[in-house]
């Protein structure tokens, strides 16, 4: 079955308290008040944080992700952290292709192929993102941009690795920006995605795998992106950081 999925991006975010503070606050309130969500629910914390939060978590049907990997196991790479540490302390998700990778730390698509493996490789659920600029939307192009990124990238890997992955689409424009895309305009691309997967893999990959949509999602426009059929639950990044927010968004 797909799964309804919502996950915190918080990006370079929170030190140590306000992060195990904030996870320790919305667990309390989901199992004290018993908040029916109904989806699964990741939180990507800044890398020193991911232990203790994932420790905070233990026992419960949250998870944590990690924001980013290097492509490499080990090595002279000064300053940068491995599947295969993550994997070591419990770690059993990542997110990869952020546009904010993409465009400050210059991840081509190529680079992005490899930390796909090597995640795959430590058994590590991928949440990989895609999306097109203002000026690419502008000209059209952004069917034909996410397609690529996909076929470069995801579609090299096999059924079966499919199965470790959530894709979600992130407009660029859409991005902290608070100009969310309509629900119209992210369900055609949703329904877009998966009709690629659909010609690649067949109906029971397209089917089973969850489209997340990201950029600007709040309390207020979440229900209606989540209302369309083929949005399965979404990317958050600021509103994320506002527990009450974050609340109302996994209710939605
Ligand atoms: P905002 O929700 O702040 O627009 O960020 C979206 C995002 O980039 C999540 O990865």
């Amino acid at each position: 079955m797909r799964r309804k999925v919502i996950i915190a991006n918080w990006k370079m975010n929170y030190d140590f308290h306000e992060t195990t503070y904030f996870i320790r606050n919305f667990l309390r309130i989901v199992f004290e008040k018993k908040i029916n969500h109904k989806k699964e629910i990741i939180i990507a914390p800044s890398f020193p944080f991911l232990h203790i939060s994932n420790q905070i978590l233990q026992g419960t049907t949250l998870n944590i992700a990690a924001q980013n990997i290097h492509q490499k196991n080990k090595g002279s790479y000064t300053g940068e952290i491995s599947a295969y540490m993550l994997k070591s302390i419990g770690i059993q998700k990542v997110i990869l292709g952020h546009s904010e990778r993409r465009e400050f730390f210059l991840e081509k698509n190529n680079i992005l192929l490899e930390k796909i493996k090597i995640a795959l490789k430590y058994g590590l659920n991928i949440i990989f993102c895609v999306g097109e600029s203002d000026l690419e939307r502008s000209n059209n192009k952004q069917f034909k941009i996410v397609q690529n990124q996909l076929t470069e990238t995801v579609f090299h890997c096999t059924s079966d690795e499919i199965k470790s992955f959530y894709i979600a689409y992130e407009p660029i424009w859409a991005i902290g920006t608070g100009k969310t895309a309509t629900s119209e305009q992210a369900q055609t691309m949703h329904k877009f995605i998966r009709s690629l997967f659909l010609e690649k893999y067949g109906k029971n990959i397209s089917n089973e795998i969850s489209i997340l949509y990201g950029g600007s999602i709040n309390d207020i426009n979440a229900k209606n992106l989540f209302y369309q059929k083929d949005i399965d639950g979404g990317l958050v990044g600021n509103s994320s950081l506002n527990l009450e927010k974050f609340l109302k968004i996994i209710q939605s």
